[in-house]
């Protein structure tokens, strides 16, 4: 039986539920595995769970120069300290496990350096997808396929709001609101509902999967605040449903594209029946195929489940780092920021002869092809309605002009929504 002493840093909900998970599971470890988990040290400023005195440390010196303690979990979140507290511990030869896809997507050369300083494992399963075990997947199970396309549901928030958007017929703001009041918004939803968080994730899923660094700043990114339940109710009549996608894809020639947007993806799509706050992945290998991987993708359970997988793991392995040997940094990559792709434009205009034949005229300009339109009408009382346009594949470029002028056109009165439909 191997003794492996744990420290956790940071006991919010997570860092609880890996304390209170291996507590439950300490004995099926030890049968399973021949590893017998023990919690020695937690530093904390709050703590969500009981945990006796003596296992509180004063400071994160009581841990790091604790030459027992062999594995440390962070799960603070943020950038500081949790850097300097995972580049300290790796250096000093501590396995790191972590879930913060904030801080590991964009410091990540510097953590692999200190790693490989210390000879240490640093191990990050829950910083994508919770529960879900992707990276893994991707690292150990994969290596027989080149991937060239990823789409991930990899925000539980959002498709938690588009869930109940699309359900309820309800707006943005009305279900953000609620879903703050009961718990499954923060307080300041930003990094959710701005698509950042999905940004974090999918900078680290592509790069594994790419065998190439994909930094956060290459990836595009558009939240879901602008969706409207129009656009819902629109989409779904034309057969489609809106999801806060992470995609990335990679061309023969090595070529990278990434970007997190609202999608209209087809509603019998897998990835259109995910529902509430699930997480789900879909990749396609060159020799598996589609697969799509789904579950808990936040939460004290699901993201401790990944934790103390990657324990587990590390002291079974020789260290790993997730490392960029043999794989393309980013200045060896190309990226691609003018994809293809079909679009959904939703436009106000004064509803009067020659409309129509206005907009489509810029859109023909500039090589975007129409492939169909619904003109609501205007509601009584009004002159202005909706026309809503779906175009075959065009440029993103193509279309962002042609979407500036269709602007300046007198009778539109706005274009509130683009949204990208991947079929
Ligand atoms: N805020 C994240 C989500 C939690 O909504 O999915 C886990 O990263």
């Amino acid at each position: 039986m191997k003794e492996v002493k744990v420290a956790i840093l940071g006991m919010g909900t997570v860092g609880g539920g890996i304390y209170q998970l291996i507590e439950k599971e300490q004995k099926n470890i030890e049968h399973k595995e021949g590893i017998r988990l023990e919690v020695k040290k937690t530093l904390a400023l709050n703590y969500a769970v009981d945990v006796p005195e003596e296992k509180k440390a004063k400071d994160i010196g009581e841990i790091i120069n604790d030459p027992e303690i062999t594995v440390v979990a962070e799960v603070m979140g943020g950038q500081h300290p949790a850097k300097e507290f995972i580049i300290a511990a790796l250096e000093s030869g501590k396995t790191v496990v972590s879930a913060n896809k904030d801080m590991i997507s964009q410091n990540w050369p510097d953590l692999e350096a200190a790693a490989k300083r210390g000879k240490a494992g640093f191990y990050f399963e829950a910083a994508v997808g919770g529960g879900i075990p992707i990276l893994r997947a991707l690292q150990d199970s994969m290596q027989a396929n080149s991937i060239d396309r990823i789409y991930g549901i990899v925000n539980g928030t959002t498709n938690y709001i588009l869930t109940k958007m699309d359900d309820e017929g309800r707006d943005f703001e009305d279900v953000l609101k609620e879903a703050q009041a009961l718990g499954y918004a923060e307080a300041n939803p930003t990094s959710d509902v701005e698509g950042y968080d999905a940004r974090y994730k999918l900078s680290i899923l592509a790069s594994m999967a790419f065998h190439a660094r994909v930094p956060v700043d290459r990836i595009y990114c558009e939240g879901i605040t602008k969706i409207t339940k129009l656009d819902i109710e629109i989409g779904r009549e034309l057969g489609y449903v809106v999801k806060l996608l992470a995609i990335g894809k990679k061309a023969a020639d090595g070529t990278i594209e990434v970007r997190v947007h609202p999608t209209m993806i087809l509603k019998d799509h897998a990835l259109a029946n995910i529902k509430g706050s699930f997480n789900a992945i879909f990749i396609n290998g060159s020799a598996v195929g589609e697969m799509m991987w789904y579950g808990k993708g936040a939460g004290d359970f699901p993201t401790a489940s990944a934790l103390v997988s990657d324990m587990v793991y590390a002291v079974h392995h020789e260290p790993k780092y997730a490392t960029f040997e043999n794989t393309y940094e980013a200045d060896q990559v190309q990226f691609n920021d003018d994809w293809i792709t079909e679009y959904f434009i939703r436009t106000t205009v004064q509803d009067k002869p020659g409309v129509l034949a206005k907009i489509a005229g810029i859109l023909g300009k500039h090589d975007v092809s129409i492939e169909s339109v619904i003109q609501k009408g205007a509601k009584k009382g009004e002159t202005d309605a909706p026309l809503i346009l779906v175009t075959h594949k065009a440029h993103e470029k193509d279309l962002n002009k042609a979407i500036e002028e269709i602007k300046q056109l007198d009778a539109v009165v706005d274009v509130p929504s683009c949204i990208r439909v991947e079929k």
